[in-house]
């Protein structure tokens, strides 16, 4: 069978009318990695020194958890700040050196940074970009949708975040997708608290997102969190029967990942940049949250 180089254009616009108007994007160039002064303390796989990753999910102390309100502090201060620069014609480039100062200038290390390789100190998902988009030289441009997730390791703990911000005139559907994905976030952290199962969070996601007729994106999951990156438990955003119940002192993430299309994505040669197959785009929004005695509270808020 002859396979056509160029889609047919009826089915094109079939697929437009499917997922919206946007463009879809690849990586292109970028700069080197970023410098990080030496009185600034790096986390162990920088360091080198050995790693200590809990086995089950770890029940934090005060003084644990006053660490981890501390760094997921400073990592939503700096994502909300990151806000007003993202326009038109900025590069995710210009947003990965933003966000690399605020870090530095905070005394924190930015969490990604050579993190199992990765280049950058953040990543930036653009529109079919699901998500550890490796920043680059290519200018946003009106109408995308672009997820910027921050880690920080700010005093020994890690704090992680992530939201999808509208670049200029985004159409309905990229709105609506980033909404929903916001929505499934917070239906999820309602019903955290104590003695609840952690595979409730995905059926919840999972339900939301189906009712407003869009996929969550199987492939991610969220984690356990502390001295370590990621850690258990696995918090799934998809029906599951990962085990185990929250506990006071538990702190974790949700971080859904959704799209208008179909759930396969697949990874390009850098290693890092997953797409989804479809060219759909993908939401992602995340935040750090504490099991409290009556419920959750949003650390990175
Ligand atoms: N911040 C991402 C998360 O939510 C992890 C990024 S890993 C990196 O878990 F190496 F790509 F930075
Ligand atoms: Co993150
Ligand atoms: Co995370």
């Amino acid at each position: 069978m002859r396979v056509p180089k160029v889609l047919n254009p009826l089915y094109q616009k079939k697929l437009l009318k499917r997922f919206g108007v946007y463009e879809k994007v690849l990586p292109v160039e970028t700069t080197p990695s970023r410098f990080v002064p030496q009185h600034i303390v790096k986390p162990d796989y920088v360091s080198g020194l050995s790693k200590s990753i809990p086995k089950r999910p770890e029940i934090k102390d005060e003084e644990q958890i006053n660490g981890m309100r501390k760094s997921c502090q400073l990592a939503a201060s700096i994502l909300n700040k990151a806000h007003s620069f993202i326009q038109p014609g900025v590069t995710t480039d210009d947003v990965d050196d933003l966000i690399h100062n605020f870090i530095i200038n905070a005394e924190a290390y930015p969490s990604p940074l050579h993190y199992k390789g990765f280049p950058k100190s953040v990543c930036t998902s653009v529109n079919n970009v699901a998500v550890h988009g490796i920043p680059d030289l290519r200018p946003l441009q009106n109408g995308d949708i672009i997820n910027v997730d921050i880690t920080v390791f700010f005093e020994g703990y890690h704090g992680d975040c992530s939201k999808t911000f509208l670049v200029g005139d985004v159409d309905d559907k990229g709105q609506e997708l980033v909404a929903v994905t916001e929505e499934c976030l917070f239906e999820a952290i309602k019903l955290c608290g104590p003695d609840v199962p952690f595979c409730d969070i995905g059926s919840r996601i999972f339900r939301h997102a189906k009712r407003k007729g869009l996929t969550v994106l199987p492939a991610f999951a969220g984690h356990g969190i502390g001295k370590y990156f990621h850690g258990p438990p696995d918090i799934f955003h998809i029906l599951n029967r990962y085990p185990g119940l929250m506990q006071p002192g538990m702190t974790f993430t949700i971080e859904p990942v959704l799209s208008h299309g179909r759930e396969n994505t697949y990874i390009l040669d850098d290693g890092w940049t997953i797409i989804t197959e479809d060219g759909s785009r993908t939401a992602q929004c995340e935040h750090t949250i504490l099991i409290t005695e009556d419920g959750a509270e949003i650390l990175t808020r």
